[in-house]
């Protein structure tokens, strides 16, 4: 069983990157396969929207995006985490979810692929607001877009106030991080 992370984040050793990990490692110490991409280490250029995987069947964009792709593809699920900025994901994070397109349509399209459907999902956000409802709207809109283009959102994590107190030194937050790797991975063997 493989599930891949990805950092938003284009701090490398940030919230974002330890919380992503602290998921891995809980799904890793129940037997999945992990790997962590880091936006910040990576090139992933915008989609430039030039259609080339329609004729393809692939991204044409030559960069680290197609690193990915083939981790993405053998994997069971994904650990998308982002920071917040602006009330929303980061330019980074955005990057890559445009990128999907290449393979992740909705159901309806006549591209989809059912190979490419099915893949369990959490959902990670940091913020620095107290308020953890402060952004539900976007959480919940990123949900039913993830759930759109065919992904199972298994669970949406927010992490405030992470100005005030990094989220590793926010109680319970470790072990939530690890129980939501756990229950990952209990929920792909159930398939
Ligand atoms: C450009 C920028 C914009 C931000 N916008 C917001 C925001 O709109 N709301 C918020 O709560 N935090 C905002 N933040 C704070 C980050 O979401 C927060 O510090 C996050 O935990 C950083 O994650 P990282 O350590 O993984 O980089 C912003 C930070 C930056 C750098």
């Amino acid at each position: 069983m493989k599930i891949i992370g990805f950092n938003g984040s284009p701090r490398i050793s940030g919230g974002t990157a330890w919380a992503v990990s602290k998921v891995l490692e809980g799904a890793k110490l129940k037997g999945a396969t992990t790997k962590l991409f880091s936006a910040g280490e990576l090139d992933i250029r915008p989609c430039s929207g030039c259609l080339g995987c329609i004729h393809k069947d692939c991204c044409v964009m030559m960069d680290d995006m197609q690193k990915v792709y083939d981790d993405l593809r053998e994997s069971e699920a994904l650990v998308f985490g982002t920071p917040v900025y602006m009330g929303q994901m980061s330019a980074q994070a955005k990057a890559f979810t445009d990128r999907l397109f290449a393979h992740h349509t909705p159901r309806f399209s006549p591209r989809f692929k059912e190979e490419y459907s099915n893949k369990k999902l959490v959902l990670l956000f940091t913020q620095g607001n107290p308020d953890r409802d402060k952004f539900k709207v976007y959480y919940d809109y990123t949900r039913d877009m993830f759930e759109m283009l065919e992904f199972v959102v298994e669970e949406t994590v927010v992490i405030a106030n992470t100005r005030t107190e990094p989220a590793f030194r926010q109680k319970e937050i470790p072990i939530k991080l690890q129980s939501v790797g756990f229950s990952l991975v209990e929920s792909i063997r159930k398939i």
